[in-house]
């Protein structure tokens, strides 16, 4: 069966098609569509926007779509950048702005900074709507490091580990991430309600 991911984000789909490759879907991305519709991100938490990305591309398309928000929380900005993560810096920021705009948030505050990823994925056909969260706590450090992954990867020091989370193969970090966690418990509801046969 073909679903669809509700992601413009080649870095998200990279990890989700590792995720579901042991399943009898096969995941596509809007880039692999015809029509890219722009999808207005108004939630005010992870599973609201998730829902909504999930919702307009059923409706458009009328297939199973897989979608996911997520982001950042910073315990001493009180959960910022948290669903704003993609836009921190500005509408049209880059992960670089982003990561640039944490520094300085953080650059007068008590180290460590815990933080954690959050990530809340969502399954829907038109009838059934289910859902799952992962999180991975860490810390953000003071410069960049590595260059795999995307957004605040390079600034993110998972807890236990002395690499950052852009330091790590995707492997690695498909097995500890906040989006792994969500879509692999997302796989498995999905399978207990007969969504797909292994
Ligand atoms: P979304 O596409 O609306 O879920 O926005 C997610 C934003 O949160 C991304 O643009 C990144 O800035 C940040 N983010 C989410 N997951 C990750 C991750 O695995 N690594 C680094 N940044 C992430």
């Amino acid at each position: 069966m073909e679903i669809i991911f509700a992601t413009g984000n080649k870095g998200k789909l990279k990890e989700v098609k590792a995720i579901f490759q042991d399943t009898s879907h096969k995941v596509i991305s809007l880039k692999e569509l015809t029509v890219i519709p722009e999808i207005v991100e108004d939630g005010l938490t992870f599973e609201e926007n998730a829902r909504i990305k999930a919702v307009t591309i059923y409706d458009l398309f009328r297939k199973p779509v897989i979608a996911d928000d997520s982001g950042l929380s910073v315990d001493q900005l009180q959960g910022a950048p948290g669903v704003y993560s993609a836009r921190y810096a500005g509408e049209n920021a880059t992960d670089l702005d982003n990561n640039k705009k944490l520094l300085r948030e953080l650059q007068n505050l008590p180290e460590p900074h815990p933080a954690s990823f959050i990530c809340c994925a969502v399954f829907y056909d038109g009838c059934t709507y289910l859902k799952a969260f992962g999180e991975i706590p860490g810390r953000i450090i003071g410069e960049p490091r590595g260059e795999h992954g995307f957004g605040y990867d390079p600034l993110f020091l998972p807890e236990g580990y002395d690499k950052t989370m852009a330091e790590i193969s995707l492997d690695e970090k498909n097995k500890i991430s906040h989006r792994a966690k969500a879509f692999n418990l997302l796989k498995d509801i999905m399978r207990r309600d007969g969504k797909y046969e292994t």
